[in-house]
């Protein structure tokens, strides 16, 4: 019998302060009307002083483990996908150890940049269908505001903060149908983030601020993500009509309708935050696909295609039997 991974709870966590475009006006020379044109964002959430990576990964992650309606010490495994953890060790992966009160799993995190959930769904996936793993929690928690130039009017109005997670188990019905996932390391001038504390001499003046050269992203985004589609369908033996939904990385809505395209899909069936939450990072695939869980929409037994692209530049997709 094949070993499948259910998704059996998903949870999300968003702070409560909402920065609007309007707001971040009168901080660089821009408009709400450039940022939602181009972008389809209008808010985006900021974590408060207090907040970090695992904090806002332990609120997500305890919907989940409630949803699912099991002990958090059933988990074996947690993977969180994070680009903006707590410290540099311990990982944020056992910082959520620790804040569950989890005493025998293992946890560890995975650094995909926006690709990040694709890439922690994947290895979770592996572990579950070879027996190594029975219930794994995967999380992608980002504080982007932290490491965001708030006078750099290219990547300040794109980013938010927030934590997405999903708690998969070992079944025998089916679940993850495949996972994919990229690297291609060429493209690190196009969209990096330096970290300071480690800086050689050559690179000692940049500061930990997101640096992304948009357009030329955009269009590698658009051409991979069309054939990571095309893999995915494939793979699964499947045509554009066999998918139910469309949960993307939330980038920019530019971005998601040329995948809708692709898919021959109309934009109802695809599971927009972007509005109010702007791109999450490793959050925003885990984010979407809890809301399109919990409003009901995304149904059980339903075909459900999630996608990321990321600095990497990485990408992938999970297509999921809901
Ligand atoms: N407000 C007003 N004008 C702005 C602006 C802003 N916030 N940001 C850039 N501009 C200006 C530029 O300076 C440029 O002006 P110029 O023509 O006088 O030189 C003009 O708008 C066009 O800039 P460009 O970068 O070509 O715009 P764009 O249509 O590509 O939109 C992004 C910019 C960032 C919204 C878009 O490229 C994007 O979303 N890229 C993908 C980003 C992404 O997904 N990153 C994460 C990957 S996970």
């Amino acid at each position: 019998m094949t070993r499948y991974s259910r998704v059996i709870g998903t949870g999300g966590y968003l702070p409560e302060e909402i920065r609007s475009n309007e707001q971040i006006s009168q901080l660089v020379d821009t408009s709400d009307s450039w940022i939602f044109e181009r972008t389809g964002i209008k808010n985006r959430r900021i974590a408060g002083p207090h907040e970090t990576a695992s904090s806002m990964a332990e609120i997500a992650a305890r919907q989940a483990i409630e949803a699912a309606g099991c002990d958090a010490e059933e988990i074996d495994l947690i993977i969180v996908a994070t680009g903006t953890p707590d410290r540099v060790y311990p990982s944020t992966g056992c910082l959520l150890q620790q804040r569950l009160g989890i005493k025998n799993c293992v946890a560890f995190d995975v650094q995909a940049a926006c690709s990040g959930s694709i890439f922690a769904l994947s290895i979770a996936d592996q572990y579950i269908k070879t027996g190594a793993a029975s219930k794994v929690l995967v999380v992608g928690s980002e504080l982007c505001s932290r490491i965001v130039d708030w006078t750099d009017r290219g990547t300040c109005i794109l980013f938010g903060d927030g934590a997405g997670a999903l708690l998969l188990a070992a079944s025998d019905e089916a679940g993850i149908l495949s996972t994919h996932i990229h690297s291609d390391g060429q493209y690190e001038e196009l969209l990096y983030c330096p970290n300071p504390q480690v800086a050689t001499e050559a690179n000692k003046d940049e500061a930990g601020f997101i640096s992304m050269r948009g357009n030329e992203v955009f269009k590698v985004a658009v051409n991979t993500l069309g054939r990571i589609v095309d893999e995915t369908l494939e793979a699964n033996n499947m045509q554009q009509s066999g998918i139910d939904w469309l949960v993307p990385h939330q980038a920019n809505t530019r971005i998601i309708a040329a995948t809708a395209k692709k898919l021959k899909m109309s934009m109802d069936n695809v599971i927009l935050t972007l509005e109010n939450q702007g791109n999450t990072s490793s959050a925003s695939v885990l984010l979407a696909l809890n809301e399109g869980v919990r409003d009901g929409r995304i149904q059980r037994g339903q075909v459900v295609l999630l996608e990321a692209f990321g600095a990497g530049f990485t990408w992938g997709s999970a297509l999921i039997k809901y």
